[in-house]
């Protein structure tokens, strides 16, 4: 999906796909360099994580494994309870394991906090975090991030995997919606 099918829904274009490819190589090269010793685990976070996690894997040119997870905070709507459910668990055990958490977005980080705690508890060898996207003004704890993307304003922003209704995950950058989407 390009900006142009969105048409008026769309209001402006935050990343292009241009940035984004070149900021996938550069993430890419970071963590062959840093991983050519050890093999490494990619876990991707479902559903936002799936743009991302393709396109650094297909980049990268270490082989690595790569499993998913799915998870969703209590409650509807807001996530600032920053109690975690696991909807899908890892298909395999890390123990002894280099994990790397792929995300597409860390937010208030509350997702990705517990995620760490939770898979650090499996006696994995190391897990490091690697987030597209990161609202470092919606942060309310603080989780080290080993690879970054980009640093956005704190706007809702759609695109490379990030919904809106579960829509525009497709839409081939990063944006934000015209008001008149969420019925304003
Ligand atoms: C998004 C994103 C992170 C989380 C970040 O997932 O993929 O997992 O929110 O927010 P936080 O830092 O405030 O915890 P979401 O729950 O929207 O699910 P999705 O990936 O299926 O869209």
């Amino acid at each position: 999906m390009q900006p142009s099918d969105l048409g008026r829904d769309l209001e402006k274009v935050l990343i292009d796909e241009d940035a984004i490819t070149a900021k996938v190589a550069e993430l890419a090269a970071a963590i062959d360099r840093d991983y050519a010793d050890r093999p490494v685990l990619l876990v991707g976070v479902l559903k936002g994580a799936v743009m991302i996690m393709a396109d650094l894997a297909r980049a990268m040119s270490l082989p690595v494994e790569m499993d998913w997870m799915a998870v969703s905070s209590y409650g509807s709507g807001t996530k600032s309870s920053g109690v975690v459910r696991i909807l899908k668990d890892l298909d395999k055990d890390i123990t002894g394991k280099h994990v790397l958490v792929v995300e597409d977005i860390l937010d208030t980080g509350l997702t990705l906090s517990w995620l760490v705690r939770n898979l650090r508890s499996r006696g994995p060898a190391s897990v490091q975090v690697c987030t597209f996207l990161r609202k470092p003004e919606a942060v309310k704890v603080d989780v080290p991030v080993a690879y970054l993307g980009f640093d956005i304003p704190n706007e809702f922003v759609v695109g490379y995997g990030l919904d809106y209704a579960e829509r525009y995950r497709n839409l081939r950058v990063v944006g934000t919606l015209a008001p008149h989407v969420y019925g304003g």
